[in-house]
């Protein structure tokens, strides 16, 4: 058997590679093409009530074509990574685009089979599963990537060469926004180690597997356009051990600005240096590949809009406390993942600024933001937290016994339901008394 041969290529990534920065909150603003008006939130939240998420189809399908054109010099598939947010609803829209779909559980595929996906478009990129996910997901015909030797080798010694599969690596390098968001490095659970590829080709060999693509996703919110090269270079030195690969996938992860004063990841200049990678793969083995990506937070993360209300202002000596009638059971990513949502008092939006600790009702520590500057508040003000599409409903609960959100979506300028607010009942629905 051959011997491979692999740099092993670590980066850490600092502060200046992870922002760079707006000079203005204006231009921030004009940024952002397709926004939702401070009115139209108001007019939904009196409609709905709230909290209530609301999200905007026009601004996906924006961002879905700004993602085609940034990749047009190749041939890519993208795969919108669903677990940002399963709403049928949406799903459905971003079916409607022509985008694919990848997915991350056996329910997340049947939701897209549901939801009008073909199976030769659904990407199932598991980790840590039973392997009896993969049975299954075979049985439904979809793409499925392989993220363990030790499912590589049953699926080798149940499919042969018969079903083509992806190999999910993990490539030893630290990118992300959050520790808890990366995950290629050399501590991360996911995918096969790279160092581990002489037991990968043991078990092509000895299987026959048909071996069709590669797969790396480093983590979310990557804005350094370099990492995903880094994965370039990787695929690039392993393409020559595998004959039959068709598509090399360097997964989801773009970073979209959160922050006034932040960019995202410089999607035209990702798009070249994509093309210019393809090129040279074509000019030194020959091989023509398709480059698939898996976004997420890119596609659904800014259509998003939570709606809350203040219920109790608290002053004490050091902040004044404004607590909404929800907590890190609706919007649990300040509090995970310290990440930064901006808030705005969409009420009293002339009002001058002051410093406000926004927090939830929840019996533990669930603080949104500390100290912001936000338009003067009172009790009974709508707050907005923007930016709230990806990974904010989806990872909500109902902690405390407490209701999960309504969710409208926005369409050709009319707003609908599309996932109604708990009643009592929900929150008994699988209690068994016996
Ligand atoms: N592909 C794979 C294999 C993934 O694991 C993920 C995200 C994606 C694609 C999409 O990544 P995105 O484009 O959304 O960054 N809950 C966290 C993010 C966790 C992402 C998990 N995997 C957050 O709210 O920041």
């Amino acid at each position: 058997m051959k011997k491979a041969k692999i740099t092993l290529q670590r980066k850490r990534l600092n502060n200046e590679q992870i922002g760079c920065y707006f000079s203005d909150e204006d231009n921030y603003l004009r940024n952002m093409s397709t926004v939702l008006s401070k009115e139209q939130l108001r007019g939904i939240a009196n409609e709905y009530g709230t909290p209530v998420y609301v999200y905007h189809a026009e601004k996906i399908t924006g961002q879905y074509q700004k993602l085609q054109q940034a990749f047009r010099q190749t041939n890519t598939r993208f795969f919108y990574a669903c677990k940002a947010l399963t709403n049928i609803n949406i799903l459905r829209h971003i079916h409607s685009l022509g985008c694919h779909i990848d997915c991350s559980s056996i329910n997340e595929v049947h939701l897209a089979l549901r939801a009008g996906f073909e199976k030769e478009n659904i990407l199932y990129t598991s980790n840590g599963i039973a392997f009896s996910e993969i049975e299954e997901a075979v049985s439904l015909g979809v793409n499925v990537n392989i993220d363990s030797l030790s499912n590589l080798e049953k699926f080798g010694k149940k499919y042969g060469h018969s079903y083509p599969a992806g190999i999910r690596l993990r490539p030893n390098i630290m990118a992300g926004g959050h520790l808890k968001i990366s995950t290629g490095h050399e501590k991360s659970k996911f995918g096969i180690p790279i160092e581990q590829l002489d037991k990968i080709l043991a078990l092509v060999d000895q299987y026959h597997l048909h071996i069709c693509g590669l797969h790396v996703h480093t983590g979310s919110e990557i804005k350094d356009v370099a990492v995903f090269m880094q994965v370039a270079d990787i695929f690039f030195d392993l393409v020559p051990y595998f004959k039959e690969l068709q598509f090399l996938d360097l997964g989801g992860g773009f970073k979209v600005p959160y922050h006034e004063q932040e960019t995202g990841t410089d999607m035209p200049l990702l798009g070249q240096k994509l093309a210019e990678v393809i090129q040279k793969l074509k000019d030194t083995y020959h091989r023509d590949f398709q480059a698939w990506f898996e976004p997420g937070k890119y596609l659904v993360s800014e259509c998003g809009y939570f709606i809350t209300e203040v219920t109790v202002l608290k002053q004490s000596s050091s902040t004044t406390f404004a607590g909404v009638n929800s907590g890190f059971n609706h919007l649990i990513r300040p509090m995970f993942y310290e990440a930064y949502h901006r808030i705005e008092n969409i009420s009293n939006p002339n009002a001058p600024k002051q410093p406000y600790t926004v927090t939830g009702n929840i019996c533990e520590t669930d603080t949104f933001a500390t100290d912001r500057l936000i338009n003067q508040i009172r009790e009974g003000d709508l707050l907005v937290f923007y930016n709230a599409g990806a990974y904010g409903f989806e990872m909500g609960s109902n902690y405390n016994s407490r209701f999960k959100p309504a969710q409208v979506l926005v369409k050709d300028g009319r707003a609908q339901l599309i996932g109604r607010r708990d009643v009592f009942e929900d929150l008994l629905r699988n209690q068994v008394e016996p």
